[in-house]
Formats: structure tokens, C-alpha cells, sequence
């Protein structure tokens, strides 16, 4: 849907299609990384309770660091992580999105391996980051030599890695891993969105 002519929007935006993860009638959805079991009638109590309680300080501005909640992160995640090891934003979206304000940026490269993630060149998109997307091998992994080669010659500010990745699956190996950290010159970010969904005994990036 193109938007008229007298809509001063930037043109690079003029005839994009707003991004949505299709919303399928099934009881599972991977694709958006829903839980098929929704809440018990106890958490959702104890959800209404925790908001009726927030209502009440509603004329102050939140805690802006969220440090209750990034507190809470970090106990989950566990590994002796500490909250000032956590960011919060709305959504792991408004994360990357952030990475790329503060890491990327016009005169600047992402790099990633495809198929992988399709944000990821949307947040390149809005943020003025070049965008360059090296191919998976047949079985989805990177080659880590492949990977390199790429690495040395866009020199990326940002890379960012998938695992499992979305939307083949595939988990990221030590290998692959080491190869990039060694030779990328900015941030190496994993994204570990469907860590939960990982098959047993395939350690996160952080074990
Ligand atoms: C790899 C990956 N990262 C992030 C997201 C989005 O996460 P959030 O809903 O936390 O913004 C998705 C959603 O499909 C995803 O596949």
C-alpha cells in the first residue's frame, strides 16, 4: 500500500509493508514464540493484584531503570549475572532497534547470516545501518570461514547471531561463535529469543 503523495514521510519508508509475523488459527505457534498453555488462574489473580497496586502510583513517572525488573532478569538468567548486566526495553524489538541507534548508524554495517531473522534488516533500515546478510550453508550453520571472509571485509559495527535461529531452528556452535568474536572489530550480539525452545543439552551463550 503506497501512502499518497502529500505525506511528507521519509521516501525510503513510502511503500514499505508495516513487518507482522502471520497470526495462525493452530494451537501451537512457533512462529511467534507463544506459549500454547496460557496462565493459571492463580498467576492471573496475582497479576491483577500487582496491577491494581501499580494503578495506585500512577501519578508518578515508573522507576526508569527498571531495576526491580532487571533485578528479576538476572536472577532468572542466572550465571552471578547482576541488573547493571541488564537491559530492558519493550520487547527484545526495541532492544535491537536500540543496539543499532547507539552502535550502528549512517556511515556504519550490520552483518548477519541468512535466512535468519527478518527484523533484523528493518532495524538496519530504520536506523540508516548498512545492511549485509552472508548466506547459511545447506544445513543452516555458518561456516565459519565464510564467515569470516565477511567479517574482515565489511568490518561490521554490529553482528548479530540467532540461536536458535528463526526461522530455521538451527543452534549456534561454539565454533561458529569463537570464529566471529575473533574477528569482528564492534559488537557481536547473540540473540537467544528462543533459547527455551532449545534442544536438551544445547548450552545458551552464556554457559
Ligand atoms: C530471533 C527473534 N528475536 C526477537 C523476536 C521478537 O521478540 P520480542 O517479541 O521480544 O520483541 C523474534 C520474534 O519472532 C525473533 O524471532
Amino acid at each position: 500500500m503506497s501512502l499518497p503523495a502529500w505525506v511528507p514521510i521519509r521516501e525510503d519508508l513510502r511503500d514499505e509493508e508495516p513487518y507482522g509475523a502471520p497470526q495462525i488459527d493452530v494451537p501451537v505457534r512457533l512462529n511467534t514464540n507463544e506459549n500454547p498453555y496460557g496462565p493459571s488462574p492463580e498467576a492471573a489473580a496475582d497479576i491483577a493484584r500487582a496491577v491494581q497496586e501499580a494503578a495506585l502510583g500512577l501519578h508518578r513517572y515508573p522507576d526508569r531503570e527498571a531495576t526491580e525488573l532487571r533485578r528479576a532478569l538476572a536472577t532468572y538468567l542466572g550465571h552471578g549475572l547482576g541488573p547493571e548486566q541488564v537491559w530492558v526495553a519493550n520487547g527484545s524489538n526495541e532492544v535491537m532497534q536500540q543496539i543499532l541507534q547507539a552502535f550502528g548508524g549512517p556511515g556504519r554495517t550490520a552483518v548477519s547470516f541468512a535466512p535468519t531473522y527478518a527484523m533484523y534488516p528493518e532495524y538496519a533500515r530504520n536506523t540508516h545501518t548498512r545492511w549485509v546478510a552472508g548466506r547459511r550453508a545447506e544445513d543452516f550453520a555458518i561456516d565459519p570461514d565464510a564467515a569470516v571472509e565477511l567479517i574482515e571485509s565489511e568490518q561490521p559495527s554490529v553482528v548479530f547471531l540467532t540461536s536458535p535461529n528463526n526461522p530455521t531452528g538451527t543452534a549456534l556452535a561454539r565454533e561458529e561463535l569463537s570464529a566471529v568474536l575473533d574477528v569482528a572489530p564492534g559488537l557481536v550480539v547473540v540473540a537467544e529469543a528462543y533459547a527455551e525452545f532449545r534442544r536438551a543439552g544445547t548450552p545458551t551463550t552464556m554457559a
